[in-house]
């Protein structure tokens, strides 16, 4: 098995984790990490044997020897290193989202086509296995046809403090749903209605909401808040330095049936004197030491469409890309107050 090198630029909460599951797959090295901030560069190379980093990530980009980049730093740097990477023939995981906005997605997927080389969006629910499930009974026509889509995604306000001045929440907790509506309803959206509301006073706002229409006749709505208090029971718990709470639900109406899918609690928990922990089973669970769950699902299926040089059929870029058109269509509205026709 050839062996494949990878650089991974963004060596945060996230990045930290993508390095952990990237270093326990058979064939991959992870041979450089790029992050603008030296004291994350130097901790992570103390804890690990990686021979390259660099504070400027187009150098990694870059590096001849390196085949794979995995993009795991801020949302608004995702699509110039995509892009750049993707330009020197690099096979490219992006975590979401694709970008921040519509014409660095098309750019992405335009240029990926031109190289012909492999790049996928990190929409880890597609690996996750109930949302999975869902997309299942939805294609095997349990459900009769689909007359209705309702998701919500709320996450810790602490949290807020560092994603309210970096990134609008449809991109950052918003995605997430936008990409599993496109995912079950599989029709282009026709037309979008958004409204937000700052609360905590920074750039973006805490929270926004949304309804959707698709060609097909679907209804999605979708709403996300950054305002879930402190005790709140915790979900996410070991693999990935967060404290808090992700509170998500889908439910999808058909004719004949409904699904849904809650993610806040698992059906686990733990209560001590100090807190209640309800673990999360399903995104990056560890197992026998090792980090498990959608993330490890995801980012295998990355490294063997790699090695086949096929595009994914599970998690395909247009989605991605469509995802996002609606995404700037929901800040768009919100801001204009009136219905965006797409
Ligand atoms: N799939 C999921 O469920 C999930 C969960 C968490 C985060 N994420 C995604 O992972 C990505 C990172 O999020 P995070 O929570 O780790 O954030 P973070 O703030 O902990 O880490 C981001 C890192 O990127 C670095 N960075 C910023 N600009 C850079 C640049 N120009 N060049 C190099 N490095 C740069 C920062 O210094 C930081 O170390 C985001 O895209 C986020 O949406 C996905």
């Amino acid at each position: 098995m050839k062996q494949l090198n990878i650089g991974i630029i963004g060596i945060g909460r996230f990045g930290r984790l993508h390095l952990q599951v990237l270093q326990q797959l058979p064939g991959c090295k992870i041979v450089a990490i790029a992050d603008t901030d030296e004291e994350l560069l130097k901790q992570v190379k103390k804890e690990n044997s990686i021979e390259l980093l660099y504070t400027d990530a187009f150098d990694l980009i870059k590096n001849p020897a390196i085949d794979i980049v995995d993009i795991v730093s801020s949302e608004d740097t995702h699509g110039m290193f995509a892009i750049e990477a993707i330009k020197h023939g690099k096979h490219v995981f992006i975590e979401k989202p694709i970008a921040t906005t519509y014409k660095e997605a098309v750019e992405i997927e335009q240029l990926a086509a031109e190289k012909n080389v492999q790049v996928m969006v990190g929409n880890i629910s597609r690996f996750s296995t109930p949302y999975a499930s869902i997309k299942k009974v939805i294609e095997n026509d349990k459900l009769g046809e689909i007359g209705m889509i309702r998701a919500k995604r709320n996450f810790s306000k602490n949290w807020f403090d560092h994603f309210g001045k970096r990134v609008h929440p449809v991109y950052e907790s918003g995605i997430h749903d936008l990409d599993l509506i496109l995912w079950y309803v599989d029709s282009p959206c026709v037309e979008v209605y958004a409204t937000e509301r700052n609360v905590s006073g920074y750039t973006y706002p805490d929270l926004f909401s949304t309804v959707l229409t698709f060609e097909n006749r679907i209804v999605a709505s979708l709403d996300s808040a950054w305002l879930y208090p402190k005790g709140g029971p915790q979900n996410l718990v070991e693999t990935l330095e967060l404290d808090g709470t992700i509170d998500a639900d889908i439910e999808v109406y058909g004719m004949k049936g409904t699904a849904n899918f809650k993610l806040s609690h698992s059906g686990y928990s733990i209560w001590t004197e100090e807190e209640v922990l309800h673990p999360e089973l399903t995104l990056w669970t560890t197992e026998q030491g090792k980090i498990g769950g959608a993330i490890h699902a995801e980012l295998s299926h990355f490294i063997e469409i790699v090695r086949m040089n096929r595009h994914s059929n599970i998690a395909p870029i247009r989605d991605s890309v469509e995802a996002l058109r609606i995404a700037d269509a929901i800040v768009q509205s919100a801001a204009e107050k009136r219905i965006i026709s797409l």
